[in-house]
């Protein structure tokens, strides 16, 4: 059993799927914490429903948002951060306290950056005519999809496919590819 933070600016999918595995009993951790900038974020009613604790981000700068995070996570007991699906950057003082990491919907280094979240990557990948795309989970560090990768999920970029087609597909195999990396914190 580890302990998990889980920051989260959207929908929440990716944070319901950590969820449902913990309750299920295939992924040995507990979220402690569920951390958004945004208040509309459907994620923290996801969070609330399961009972978990939810903290909104007050400041707007990153260098006042790292020293807000510091206080505020300093109150918990944490094995690793999870990004799923989080907007903004992290500041130094939160990756060289912690363990963080971050699902991507692409294969990294393409289509990653500022800017590169959620349905703007898959738009990106049908306009480059890419016929690959897929899952990248990597370390946090102090720049916007660069940190050292730990796995990479391949997925094909069908002939027709809308952004919301293989957005579809990336989320699904996402969600495979997270969990199992989770289960590999356990040890
Ligand atoms: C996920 O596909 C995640 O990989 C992506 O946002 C989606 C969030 O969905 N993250 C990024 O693009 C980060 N650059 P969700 O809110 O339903 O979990």
């Amino acid at each position: 059993m580890y302990n998990l933070v889980v920051f989260a600016s959207g929908n929440g999918s990716t944070l319901q799927s950590i969820i449902d595995n913990i309750n299920s009993g295939n992924l040995k951790a507990k979220i402690q914490l569920v951390i958004s900038n945004n208040h509309d974020a459907y994620a923290l009613t996801r969070a609330k429903n399961d009972n978990i604790p939810t903290y909104i981000i007050k400041n707007s700068n990153n260098k006042d948002i790292d020293n807000e995070l510091l206080e505020v996570l300093s109150h918990y007991d944490i094995d690793l951060i999870v990004l799923a699906g989080y907007l903004k950057l992290i500041g130094s003082g939160l990756i060289n306290k912690y363990t963080i990491i971050n699902t991507h919907p692409a294969l990294l280094p393409k289509f990653g950056g500022k800017g590169m979240y959620g349905m703007n990557v898959h738009r990106a990948v049908i306009n480059a005519h890419e016929n690959k795309s897929g899952v990248t989970l990597h370390y946090v560090n102090e720049k916007y999809d660069s940190g050292d990768i730990i796995s990479q999920t391949v997925v094909d970029v069908l002939p027709n496919d809308t952004p919301e087609d293989l957005a579809t597909r990336v989320q699904a195999a996402e969600k495979i590819q997270l969990i199992n990396v989770l289960k590999e914190f356990e040890k």
